[in-house]
């Protein structure tokens, strides 16, 4: 393992202006998304639409870090015969890839999960470094309701990613450790600062006991926020003062940035919030977005599996990157929504 090589990726994977893009939907959640738009998913489907996101030049190169692929992108070739990857590169975006099997029912704990994937996962690490990939994604789910989460979900799921990140550095790829408190429920904010915090911790506690280096991973947390069916919903302000307040709490300052998950926030309130935080500021880590919907819902819409709307629905991607990529720096307001879009 070379850590300095490690903490190089995770610094450009949270470099000041740009994020990550997010586009390792699996198999079920890809035909979900299509099927939204009344798009069939099939394999060239996919591909045609993955290589209109990696192709638009101007997204990718100004506010595009990386890019987490699913087993299947990160083996494609585009129409033109080349690979996903490489035009991923020549963008100056770094691939990702992610490498988990999916959240399965955890044993004796009803309405949880346990992300499974670990074994044989340091030979398919090998691989995916061989096609491309410096740094990886494995994604925990935490579910509040009632009596849930239990302690057992939150540190079997805590275990699973510190093993998996200890492996990613094993191999020299840059681990993104995420642990996401789901926003489905009525639960209120406070719920989830209280449930985040412990995850965290807990989180934090796994990777120091499984020897993880904090100078080479990303964390990839939500945002601190109701239950999206909660009466009470809370001000972009008030969802960044939190959410700061909580990663303070339990963040190490050697981790080199943190990469948030929309989550099924809105595309311009998950723009608002992280720029809200980064007008806050003060805090030792690069805070910037990891998004799969909130960056890709407006381009499947505009894209809807038309050649002919392949040009909007980059603009549409070009845009939303944009607009993130001002939210790492503190600079986004909500008339450039619609400023920069008439000017595009
Ligand atoms: P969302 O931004 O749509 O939550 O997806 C990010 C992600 O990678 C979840 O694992």
């Amino acid at each position: 393992m070379d850590l300095a090589e490690l903490n190089r990726v995770a610094t450009a994977m949270v470099a000041p202006g740009k994020g990550l893009l997010a586009a390792d939907e699996s198999g079920g959640t890809i035909a979900k998304r299509f099927a939204a738009i009344d798009v069939e998913s099939t394999e060239t489907n996919r591909r045609d639409y993955r290589e209109l996101l990696f192709r638009s030049t101007k997204a990718m190169h100004d506010h595009i870090s990386g890019v987490i692929l699913f087993d299947e992108t990160i083996r494609q070739k585009a129409v033109d015969g080349t690979p996903l990857v490489k035009i991923i590169e020549q963008a100056g975006a770094i691939p990702g890839i992610k490498v988990d099997k999916g959240a399965k029912s955890l044993a004796f704990c009803p309405g949880e999960t346990i992300t499974e994937g670990l074994d044989g996962l340091r030979e398919r690490l090998a691989e995916y470094r061989e096609l491309g990939a410096r740094f990886c994604k494995w994604r925990a789910v935490i579910n509040i309701g009632s009596g849930i989460p239990t302690y057992d979900s939150i540190s079997s799921n805590a275990h699973a990613l510190a093993r998996y990140a200890a492996l990613c550095q094993e191999q020299g790829l840059v681990p993104i450790v995420e642990p996401e408190v789901l926003m489905d429920g009525d639960h209120t904010i406070d719920r989830c600062d209280e449930v985040t915090e412990l995850v965290l911790k807990t989180v934090f506690q796994a990777l120091f006991t499984a020897r993880v280096k904090l100078e080479g991973m990303v964390l990839k947390p939500n945002m601190i926020v109701p239950g999206a069916k909660c009466a009470t919903q809370a001000s972009d302000e008030d969802i960044a003062e939190k959410t700061i307040r909580v990663l303070k709490d339990c963040v190490p300052s050697a981790v080199p940035g943190i990469a948030f998950l929309s989550g099924g926030q809105a595309d311009v309130e998950a723009t608002a919030r992280l720029d809200a935080m980064n007008k806050i500021g003060g805090f030792p880590w690069h805070l910037t977005f990891s998004y799969g919907r909130a960056l890709q819902h407006a381009p499947q819409v505009a894209w809807s599996g038309k050649p002919e709307n392949v040009a909007a629905a980059e603009a549409a991607f070009s845009h939303r990157a944009e607009m993130n990529g001002l939210a790492t720096l503190g600079k986004w307001t909500p008339d450039m929504e619609s400023t920069i879009a008439q000017r595009s």
